[in-house]
């Protein structure tokens, strides 16, 4: 499933983020891909751990725990710290497939991508190129969101980010280890809630049929989570 959240970061969030950004010190991305990815990635990124970036991945974690449609389209058990990038000057990433597993930075601990995610932070007229296409069962979709926009997408897809020709594209990207593994198992629960959230606004709150869709909802869940 790739789904689009809107407003993840209002407008005056990107714009104190991108103050920030604008003047931070980046790095060459090919440092951190591995080694079939180096050969394609030509972007910066801003180095892990560094008081600028902790402070705003934070931000944004904190403001995707006040997102419902976020939490039922992940069910995240474990997410990376966020990471951001910045194409310019003819800057792309050629096709690729993220890591399946990762070590989460100043931890011991490793997780498993889900699911990956991109938060825009320029926005699409700031730009030239810069899309990210990613390949689904359905063909490639194309995607360029508003800067505050986030697109969550399997992480098994093949992907990439064409050359930014004009401009600089900032963005925040991590990944997900979500409760249910199983991206077709995941994307049916998703649909059940939705569609219970949609009757929860026509229907008595006791009303046994909701009641019902609901136990099934949770009993789905827990008999797909793996933790
Ligand atoms: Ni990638």
């Amino acid at each position: 499933m790739l789904i689009t959240i809107e407003n993840v970061l209002s407008k005056d969030e990107v714009r104190s983020f991108r103050v920030r950004l604008d003047q931070a010190d980046w790095q060459p991305g090919a440092g951190t891909a591995g080694t079939l990815a180096r050969n394609v990635k030509q972007n910066q990124q801003l180095a892990d751990g560094t008081e600028l970036a902790v402070s705003l991945g934070q931000h944004i974690l904190r403001r995707l725990g006040q997102v419902p449609l976020f939490i039922s389209a992940a069910l995240p058990n474990k997410i990376y710290p966020p990471k951001f990038n910045r194409y310019a000057d003819g800057g792309t990433y050629g096709v690729h497939v993220d890591s399946a597993v990762m070590q989460i930075p100043g931890t011991s601990q490793s997780m498993r991508s889900d699911l990956s995610a991109t938060l825009f932070l320029s926005e699409p007229d700031e730009y030239d190129g810069g899309e990210l296409e990613i390949e689904d069962a359905f063909g490639a979709q194309t995607v360029k969101l508003e800067a505050g926009d986030l697109v969550l997408y399997p992480s098994s897809s093949l992907h990439r980010v064409t050359a930014v020709t004009r401009g600089a594209r900032v963005a925040s990207f991590f990944w997900i280890e979500s409760l249910v593994r199983d991206d077709g198992a995941r994307t049916l629960l998703f649909d059940l809630d939705q569609a219970i959230q949609g009757l929860t606004l026509k229907v008595a709150a006791d009303d046994a049929h909701l009641l019902k869709l609901t136990g099934t909802y949770h009993n789905l869940l827990r008999r797909w989570t793996i933790t």
